[in-house]
């Protein structure tokens, strides 16, 4: 918390204000998640050499705002404020940028009307499909295939989204005090899961132009991780993309290292150039495991995601994953299935709508916020934006008053930091993202130049 907290005191005299608002950021972004049980005072005045006084003092404004909850005998820990409390509680729809995640297109729905029949007749089985249904995974298989990637049904579970893939990896593959190389920025609830399996995150900090497979080469030998986690499709958050040459480079070291790599392919088949032309799906000598989702080519609510590898290895993740699940939704895996009968018209749609998107948030952004840097992706979900200085966590915080939510750098690092970043997804209409856009262009201007922390005046330390 010592760490997180940084420089807390930053440009302000070390008082309860600047203490109670930089914990206040630090929940209301996500860093430290609510029910995060707090240290007791005078460990927190011990390792931030303040008196105990000055820490009780900043955690009563925080009670105050029901952003820290004490009970006698239990604890202190963080919380979040309940309906009708919260800052971006403005009496409207938040314009929600902090989730990168499209709605359905047109074919989810005309998939559901079509597997009705299929799905009456499913009802007289049993329903639990440990390894996910046949149809589905031999069509994922075909879509492997396609790609470049010769693949079998039986190299395919089916798990409830990519996430849910992520953790049974995890679970399988790891155990408490391991290392799991990751990029820096990644995806934050990769971050949160490989916390949760009580493994360390190492991270390797991506270069302006991609990645550094030099640096990933070091930090295989010298930090010997059981796992490497890798998004190399149209990264999330910045949208790269690892060619066909950095692949087989990267296959190569993890196997090398004997470190099994975990390839997220999440965002693979939102390759937004005309034509579309992704590199084959990164395979290798060593053990290579690719989960895939259908969150955001399709739709996030399907929850449908999957795992690719060997078919020990999925003999494996079926095993772990009794612990946790028996199985997926059977009327969302037929959806899904009828939607991989043929996938490309459903895909184009996607990436048309996307394309547009994120040609009219970038002139957006251009327009209003003309001191942002970015780098238009070819692919992706999200412009992933350079701030004029170290604002990212308190412009976040700030946009809930004016009904935007969004999600600043500091939650896509691993080990804090990131405070000059912001990740801006395309996936709301246009818009809705030019009216986000000149929203938080406001609000950048009041938070700029403010001097850190320190506002008491409600929520929402805004200068
Ligand atoms: C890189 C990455 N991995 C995993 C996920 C989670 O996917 P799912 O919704 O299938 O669990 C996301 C969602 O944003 C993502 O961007």
């Amino acid at each position: 918390m010592a760490r997180l907290l940084g420089g807390w005191q930053t440009g302000g005299r070390p008082g309860s204000a600047a203490l109670a608002g930089a914990l206040r950021l630090l929940v209301l972004d996500g860093r430290l998640p609510p029910g995060t049980a707090l240290p007791a005072e005078r460990e927190v005045a011990a390792a931030l050499g303040v008196s105990r006084t000055l820490v009780a003092a900043a955690w009563d404004v925080l009670r105050a705002e029901d952003l820290v909850r004490t009970r006698r005998g239990a604890g202190t820990w963080t919380a979040l404020p309940g309906p009708g409390r919260g800052p971006d509680d403005a009496g409207e729809q938040p314009l929600d940028l902090a989730r990168a995640a499209p709605a359905a297109p047109p074919a989810v729905a005309h998939a559901l009307d079509a597997v009705r029949g299929v799905f009456a007749a499913e009802l007289a089985g049993h329903g639990y499909h440990d390894y996910g249904l046949d149809v589905l995974r031999e069509r994922l298989a075909a879509r492997y295939t396609a790609r470049g990637l010769p693949t079998s049904a039986d190299q395919i579970l089916v798990t409830n989204g990519a996430h849910h893939a992520l953790a049974l990896v995890l679970r399988a593959f790891t155990g408490p005090g391991d290392r799991v190389l990751v990029e820096q920025p990644t995806y934050p609830n990769a971050i949160d899961a490989i916390t949760a399996a009580h493994a360390i995150p190492v991270a390797v900090p991506l270069l302006d132009d991609g990645w550094d497979l030099d640096g990933i080469a070091a930090a295989l030998r010298q930090a010997g991780p059981r796992l490497a986690y890798a998004i190399v499709d149209f990264h999330n958050p910045t949208g790269h993309l690892l060619d066909a040459d950095g692949r087989d480079r990267l296959a190569r070291l993890a196997a090398r290292a004997r470190t099994p790599l975990v390839v997220d392919e999440t965002l693979a088949e939102l390759d937004l150039r005309a034509p579309a032309r992704p590199p084959a799906p990164l395979s290798g000598p060593g053990t290579v495991i690719t989960i895939g989702s259908a969150g955001k080519s399709h739709w996030g609510g399907l929850r449908l995601g999957w795992v690719r590898a060997d078919a020990e290895v999925v003999r494996r993740l079926a095993a772990a994953r009794h612990a946790f699940d028996l199985g997926s939704p059977v009327l969302e895996q037929l959806v899904l299935a009828e939607l991989y009968a043929d996938p490309e018209p459903a895909l184009a749609h996607r990436r048309a709508e996307l394309a547009a998107q994120r040609d009219v948030l970038a002139a957006a952004v251009r327009e209003h916020c003309p001191d942002w840097a970015f780098r238009v992706p070819d692919g992706g979900l999200s412009l992933w934006c350079e701030l004029p200085g170290p604002i990212g966590s308190r412009l976040a915080v700030a946009a809930r008053a004016v009904g935007v939510r969004v999600a600043p750098g500091s939650r896509f690092s691993a080990h804090g930091g990131l405070e000059r970043w912001l990740r801006l997804p395309f996936t709301l209409p246009g818009d809705r993202l030019g009216e986000a856009v000149r929203r938080l262009s406001l609000v950048a201007a009041s938070v700029t130049g403010s001097p850190g922390s320190e506002g008491t005046d409600g929520l929402i330390p805004v200068a």
